[in-house]
């Protein structure tokens, strides 16, 4: 009974979310600045790697080193205000892949980064998508203040007009670059103002607290901006949406915070207030109804395959979140695609490249697992006699397709090896024509990069020379109702391509997107879908 007890209550102070940002909106700094605030790192610039810095600590791969960035998510755990804070790591550069938009289904709530003089900006809106289609929180913060920024209206109605959601801004800045003079917070109506220090290892930039009603804060802001601040409070009183919980929680409305990450200003404010405002993790849809993360003991989904972490061991590490009760170490768990009972191999977490074994892990945490090759994107995990599975995880549709060429075709196996095992960690998808054998494979990939990633890596993991020719499609399409179609009668432009994929299943490639409404108005019997689920 104790035990039960302590589990609520770790589960109870569990907060587990993603942070999504445009590349270069500063979703490391503040990354890097909460993991501060928790004292999960002592100095700022051990997040990002630089050439003349630390490497990211989520980094590991050598291709991440080589150019100091981060290709594979991690998650990144620290205790702060007793509250236990996962942050799910979604590579934000040209990095992007599947795996980013799969860390989103992993996680409870979203934090959307944006750079007060870009607003909303392509890779956010991508991400955001994801965000909407599983109608969890999302908060912002809006970065960068002390450099000149955008209208801060204009901001608020960019991403209302552009991502379709609701804003209320919870704090509100006082001029923004040289003239940045702080924020003003709405609910306790107090001022703190800013003054710039060196950056690096600092800690936070000096803040002072005034009222309205101070006379030294004229003084501190200058009557210019103190008019302009009396005149913008009273129209977001009048204006601005109310801090409506329920409409935050089914992310139709987002709450709005202003600050610098790199001088570690309105960071503390946002983390306080977006830990009171997230709630601990919430039940799941399976297959037979919802899961409490409380009352069922443990269970958890995979979200995420990497191979290779270790090119010591050539191993394969399944990372999972757990969704319900408590895992300890060396329990009997239930695997149910596979229906069977096994023991989890060397549990942890990873943080910096290093992995920290663990005892145990709650509802809401994120455990990496050695993978026997067992494990497939989208299982589940239970304990004995627990019976049923989470919701699939989808696919996302590529963007990007190159035809794959194998330069040394003595290599063919650990060519169609290499190949395989990327396709499953979810990296890549592999089609293929009808016509052509496995000797010509089209990959399909969400970021550019993880072609990069993929030559690099089946060079240097299974010693394969490729060589990649873009293709120039862009759109693709499952075809829905596949066993009722004719695709010899297919009526299609020249240019549209008809491939398979790993499961057999047709789809098309497009060049543009109207070709798909135009093969579609062609087709009256044909039925075409963007995501695809994966059903294991
Ligand atoms: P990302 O992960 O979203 O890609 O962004 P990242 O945090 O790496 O930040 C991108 C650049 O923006 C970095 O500068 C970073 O220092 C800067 N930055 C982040 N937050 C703020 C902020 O609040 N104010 C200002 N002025 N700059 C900010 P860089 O020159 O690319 O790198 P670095 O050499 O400064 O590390």
């Amino acid at each position: 009974m104790a035990e039960d007890k302590k589990t609520k209550q770790e589960i109870e102070r569990r907060r587990t979310f993603a942070i999504i940002s445009h590349p270069d909106a500063g979703k490391t700094t503040l990354t890097e600045k909460l993991l501060l605030y928790g004292g999960a790192i002592n100095t700022a610039g051990s997040v990002k790697g630089k050439a003349n810095s630390k490497y990211a600590v989520s980094d590991w791969m050598d291709i991440e080193k080589e150019r100091g960035i981060s290709v594979t998510s991690s998650a990144l755990q620290f205790n702060f205000d007793n509250y236990c804070i996962n942050i799910l790591d979604t590579p934000g550069h040209q990095d992007f892949s599947e795996d980013t938009y799969r860390t989103l289904m992993a996680a409870d709530s979203a934090v959307m980064v944006i750079d007060a003089a870009k607003g909303v900006e392509a890779q956010t809106i991508k991400l955001f998508k994801v965000c909407v289609m599983r109608h969890i929180p999302i908060f912002t913060f809006i970065n960068k203040m002390d450099r000149e920024s955008k209208d801060f209206f204009e901001l608020l109605d960019d991403i209302e007009n552009v991502l379709g959601i609701k804003t209320c801004p919870v704090n509100w800045p006082i001029g923004s670059g040289k003239e940045f003079k702080g924020v003003y917070e709405r609910d306790t109506k107090k001022i703190a103002t800013f003054r710039s220090v060196a950056t690096g290892g600092a800690k936070s930039a000096a803040e002072t607290d005034y009222t309205m009603d101070d006379t030294e804060l004229k003084t501190v802001i200058g009557d210019v901006l103190y008019n302009k601040l009396s005149e913008e409070i009273d129209l977001l009183d009048a204006a601005s949406e109310e801090l409506d919980m329920e409409l935050v929680s089914k992310g139709e409305l987002t709450p709005v915070f202003f600050g610098s990450a790199l001088q570690t200003f309105g960071v503390e404010t946002f983390l306080k207030h977006f830990l009171s405002m997230t709630t601990s993790p919430l039940p799941r849809i399976s297959d037979k109804g919802e899961i409490s993360p409380i009352d069922e003991p443990f269970s958890a989904f995979i979200f995420k395959i990497q191979a290779n972490m270790n090119k010591a061991h050539r191993d394969r590490i399944a990372f999972m979140r757990i969704c319900s009760g408590r895992y300890e170490n060396g329990m009997e768990i239930f695997h149910v695609q596979s229906k069977r009972k096994l023991k989890l191999a060397q549990p942890q977490q990873i943080l910096a490249g290093d992995r920290k074994g663990i005892d145990e892990a709650y509802a809401g945490d994120v455990i990496g697992v050695f993978d026997p090759e067992l494990f497939s994107i989208g299982d589940t995990l239970t304990i004995p006699g627990k019976k049923f599975s989470y919701e699939g995880i989808p696919t996302f549709a590529p963007e990007h397709f190159c035809r794959i060429t194998q330069s040394n075709t003595m290599k063919r196996k650990q060519f169609v090896k290499g190949i395989t095992q990327f396709a499953q960690e979810g990296a890549i998808q592999i089609f293929q024509e009808y016509t052509a054998g496995m000797s010509e494979i089209i990959v399909g990939v969400v970021g550019v990069l993880q072609f990069e990633v993929l030559k690099y890596r089946l060079e240097n993991e299974y010693g394969c020379d490729i060589r990649l020719e873009p293709l120039p499609f862009e759109y693709i399409r499952w075809i829905e109702n596949y066993q009722e179609v004719d695709l010899s009668k297919l009526k299609h432009t020249g240019n549209v391509k008809i491939v398979k994929d790993m499961k057999e299943r047709p789809l098309l490639l497009f060049v543009y997107e109207w070709m798909v409404q135009k093969t579609i108005d062609d087709n009256k019997d044909l039925h075409l879908k963007l995501v695809e689920f994966q059903k294991n």
